[in-house]
């Protein structure tokens, strides 16, 4: 993840909450029920943001369990912190998870988190060879098409307000994986076994306040990196203005959940 996107989630970290009302919390609760967590297992929740999965999966393993639950997001973690005290197996930590040195984990997961890092595919196999062999592992991500709009109207408008050129979108590796087929081979290059992938639909009314929210509450927020106060408001109305025209009133946050076993006997697993 880069420093600009790092700066993003700290500043995002207090409308990062009420958006996980509309986007984390489903998706981190549709990717725990499929890595599935048992009493007493050792979880890694990698880019746990502030817990969206880390928290149920930490209900699920229940006290004789541990969730390591890591974000370089300091203020993320804070929060997560701050209102998770009393839940004894979850263990919140600012960290590069990239790097993190645990392993046989039971569960490894990452939810909306591995597209950030700078080799995903390098930074992923880290967190295969993190479970334990036959431990479980899951990775979610965007389906092909999911979050674009808000992305491609927010960019239009900062260019209007400035008079600057509008930025690309930004692009990577994820690109190249974001359909189902192409997501369960490349999650099987990274040393999995017996992939699956779930398509979890999501699609929301999107209402300017959520349309907003959408912004301040994630990494969209960097594209409004240096606007003051009046230019912010600016760009909002241009946004929101042409999102209206466009006849955008969904929001498609869809995602894939891949499912796989770390290298070893699945016997162990269930
Ligand atoms: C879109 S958020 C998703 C957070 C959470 N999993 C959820 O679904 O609510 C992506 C998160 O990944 C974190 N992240 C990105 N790269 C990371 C890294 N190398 N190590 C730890 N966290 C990282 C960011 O700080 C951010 O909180």
């Amino acid at each position: 993840m880069t420093d600009r996107y790092l700066k993003a989630f700290d500043t995002a970290a207090a409308d990062f909450e009420r958006l996980g009302e509309h986007l984390w919390k489903p998706i981190g609760q549709a990717t725990v029920d499929r890595t599935a967590p048992a009493p007493g297992d050792r979880v890694l929740d990698a880019c746990c943001g502030n817990g969206a999965s880390a928290v149920p999966a930490a209900l699920r393993v229940g006290d004789q369990g541990r969730v390591d639950a890591v974000d370089r997001s300091a203020a993320l973690i804070a929060d997560l912190r701050s209102r998770t005290t009393g839940l004894v197996p979850l263990h919140a930590r600012a960290a590069d998870v990239t790097s993190w040195p645990d392993s046989g984990y039971d569960v490894v997961q990452a939810v909306l988190g591995i597209f950030f890092f700078p080799d995903m595919a390098a930074g992923t196999e880290h967190l295969v060879s993190r479970a334990r062999p036959g431990g479980r592992v899951g990775f979610t991500i965007w389906r092909r098409g999911a979050m674009v709009a808000p992305g491609t109207h927010l960019r239009q408008a900062v260019s209007q307000v400035t008079g600057r050129p509008a930025e690309p979108r930004p692009t990577g590796p994820v690109e190249a994986v974001n359909v189902a087929a192409d997501y369960r081979a490349w999650l099987t290059d990274r040393g999995l076994t017996d992939v699956t992938v779930t398509t979890h639909e999501l699609h929301l009314p999107l209402t300017p306040d959520l349309a907003w929210l959408v912004v301040t509450g994630s990494g969209f927020v960097t594209v409004l990196d240096g606007l003051d106060e009046t230019r912010i408001a600016e760009v909002r109305e241009v946004y929101l203005d042409s999102l209206s025209r466009a006849g955008v009133t969904e929001l498609d946050a869809t995602t894939l959940i891949g499912i796989g076993y770390s290298q070893g006997s699945n016997a162990l697993v269930m």
